[in-house]
């Protein structure tokens, strides 16, 4: 993997920003850019209603995308990829369109997969005191519930779940698995087929796509038992006053216009990271978040099986440390709770910095970093 090569596509990085705040919102390619401009240059109709040239052009780029985002997780059918505005979306869509009786969440849930739920009753399974993941309560304790929505890679410590045992022991308990991938499909190569999973939610924003773009997927059996969620515009065949006729998958749940030169955009990122290869970006990753300094650092979990390190330093507050940074050497990381507001609540801690990386960072910017905190450190 060429990182000098790769960095020369992201204009933002010309700039001389250290961004470590990929977790967030990563970075965008010229070439996610530019074909998002070819929409408003060269095709800017609406898909899915006009006849005309311009709108089955643009027709065609969606299919191409959707189809795309479908090898890209190895789903069955392009039915099964919708398109959302973001993983938020995604699980509100899941979790309005189906009853669940209960549901089961991990402590370490961001509100995205937290509040939708809160409609239906549910359980929260507490993370081990190393932050992984406890398969034999989870064992004990699933026969209640009959949907587990779980994190699948954490945004607070970059914890992967065990997947595959998680969803056999699911399913041999009749238990229906949603796995909130926004921190996964970015980074690792996913197979929803191999795995057997029955729904995922994915954010376009943070695998080099533009903004506002996200992905649900689920089994086409299960899409067909889903209700809909938003209705209007394209969710329909038919309707009279009284009635109507929903649209078969995907255009069931795509409600109204759409946000063409995002989708599209998004698959020219899923092209961009299967040019790359996502094996080669973890590698790369895992080689970055090895190679800071944890020396003297409150670590807040740290996996080492991704770029995410999550941190504070004794004495001087998460907010202080991430303006310095910013002002000293242009170091973007975030700082905060990160939207999983429940696990830093109930583990007393106000906050913490994250530092994110991504394909386009170097060794140079964590060792530049490493040096930041290094004086930070003795402010405390
Ligand atoms: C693990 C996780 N889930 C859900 C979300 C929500 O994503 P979005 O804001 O794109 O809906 C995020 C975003 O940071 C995340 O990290």
């Amino acid at each position: 993997m060429n990182v000098d090569k790769i960095r020369e596509d992201f204009p933002v990085l010309s700039k001389k920003v250290i961004y470590f705040d990929s977790a967030c919102m990563s970075l965008k390619p010229v070439q996610v850019i530019e074909k998002m401009n070819e929409y408003y240059n060269e095709y800017p109709a609406c898909a899915g209603r006009s006849v005309h040239r311009l709108g089955i052009k643009l027709e065609g780029e969606i299919a191409d995308a959707r189809e795309l985002v479908k090898k890209f997780i190895n789903a069955r059918n392009s039915k099964e990829i919708i398109f959302t505005k973001n993983t938020t979306e995604s699980i509100n869509l899941l979790a309005n369109s189906l009853n669940f009786k209960k549901v089961l969440l991990t402590d370490k849930e961001h509100n995205s997969n937290s509040l939708p739920w809160r409609k239906f009753k549910y359980g929260v399974i507490k993370s081990n005191q190393d932050f992984t993941f406890n398969l034999e309560k989870f064992n004990k304790g699933i026969k209640d519930y009959d949907l587990i929505s779980f994190v699948l890679t954490s945004n607070v410590d970059g914890y992967n779940l065990p997947a595959k045992e998680i969803i056999k022991i699911a399913h041999e308990n009749n238990v229906k698995v949603h796995f909130d991938a926004a921190q996964t499909v970015p980074h690792q190569e996913i197979d929803v087929k191999k795995l057997d999973v029955d729904f995922i939610s994915f954010s376009g924003h943070k695998m080099l796509g533009p903004t506002g773009t996200g992905v649900f997927y689920g089994k086409e059996e299960l899409l067909d038992e889903m209700k809909q969620f938003l209705v209007g515009g394209e969710t329909v065949i038919d309707s009279t006053y009284t009635n109507f006729v929903p649209e078969p998958l995907p255009a069931k749940f795509e409600a109204g216009l759409q946000n063409y030169s995002g989708i599209i955009g998004l698959g020219a990122a899923v092209k961009y990271l299967q040019k790359v290869g996502l094996n080669n970006i973890h590698e790369h990753e895992v080689k970055l978040v090895k190679s800071v300094n944890a020396d003297g650092l409150e670590l807040i979990g740290y996996s080492g099986e991704r770029g995410i390190f999550n941190f504070n330093i004794p004495k001087v507050t998460h907010h202080e440390v991430a303006h310095i940074l910013n002002y000293g050497k242009n170091i973007m990381v975030r700082s905060g709770r990160h939207c999983v507001h429940p696990w830093y609540n109930s583990n007393n801690i106000d906050g913490s910095v994250r530092a994110s990386f991504y394909l386009y960072n170097t060794l140079d910017e964590v060792k530049i970093f490493n040096e930041e905190i290094e004086k930070l450190k003795k402010l405390s």
